[in-house]
């Protein structure tokens, strides 16, 4: 059997993970949940991109990531799949998807995968998911763990808090890290916890930390495209350095097209069709009423 090469000698695979740590190189990671901002993220050359479910906050306006459906995940994913070729794809597991059963779990996983295009998956949780874990390694899927604030715990939590802040509550989290590592994870998402939380886990585990508000020790930093470029509602985090205001950008379009639309500015001779030389139009004839 010949070995084919991957179609992209730069294209992103899970060890790259690995070999980037070992050699202290930082790499990046972004959502995108569609086609154009995949493609965008992807020709920018960030080397991960997340199919997360935050797209229930950002582009569904649900308010928090609970109600995302697996068949939203699946149609994203797709999307992303079709304009990203370089960056390394991971599909998040929504709310619900991972919950009853690991066969269940096994075959939501195995859709992301086959029928998505995900090169891996995420899921949330720390000890209580090692088990799961390891059964999805075991059918050679690649799983991105997650820990600190889970989003998809709100109402457990009762709010977006910042996590481990207790040197018991730390000890813990390094522990559930511990064992996701053991249990195969290839990296692990750390969401707001204290730096000096993440820096410890970062320099216990061989696998790479993907950092969200875990301050700048992590070997990932992970960031929501929208929060990026300023194309949320409401306050964002303290951890989200804002780069663009694409929501002013998209409004101020609109406000100058309507503008033009209404002072008859637009369309123009250039941005409308004539009939071609020639060809004359008659009068149209008076429709006869008895
Ligand atoms: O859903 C998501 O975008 C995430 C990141 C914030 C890590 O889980």
């Amino acid at each position: 059997m010949a070995y084919l090469k991957p179609d992209k000698p730069e294209k992103v695979f899970v060890p790259a993970l690995r070999e980037a740590k070992e050699k202290g190189e930082k790499l990046v990671c972004l959502t995108a949940y569609d086609y154009p901002t995949a493609r965008i993220v992807d020709e920018a050359g960030v080397d991960m991109i997340l199919v997360g479910d935050s797209m229930g906050n950002v582009i569904h306006g649900y308010g928090n990531t609970i109600p995302v459906t697996l068949e939203e995940m699946l149609s994203a994913t797709k999307a992303v799949k079709r304009g990203a070729s370089r960056a390394l794809i991971i599909a998040d597991m929504p709310y619900g998807s991972f919950h009853t059963g690991d066969n269940k779990a096994v075959r939501n996983a195995l859709r992301l995968m086959k029928d998505g295009g995900a090169e891996a998956v995420k899921l949330e949780g720390g000890r209580n998911r090692v088990n799961l874990v390891k059964r999805l390694v075991d059918e050679e899927i690649p799983v991105m763990a997650h820990v600190g604030l889970t989003p998809q715990s709100v109402h457990k939590l009762g709010g977006y808090r910042v996590q481990a802040k207790t040197a018991d509550a730390a000890k813990i989290l390094i522990e559930d890290a511990q064992m996701l590592e053991e249990a195969g994870a290839f990296a692990i998402v750390l969401e707001l916890v204290p730096r000096e939380v993440a820096e410890i886990v970062t320099n216990e585990l061989s696998i790479s930390t993907i950092g969200i508000g875990a301050g700048s020790a992590c070997d990932v930093q992970v960031l929501v495209l929208h929060d990026l470029i300023g194309f949320t509602f409401g306050r964002q985090p303290r951890f989200v350095r804002q780069y663009a205001n694409v929501s002013e950008v998209i409004t101020n379009a609109i406000t100058q097209w309507m503008e033009d639309v209404r002072s008859g500015d637009y369309p123009n001779e250039s941005e409308s069709y004539g009939m071609p030389k020639g060809e004359h139009l008659s009068e149209p004839k008076k429709a006869v009423t008895s």
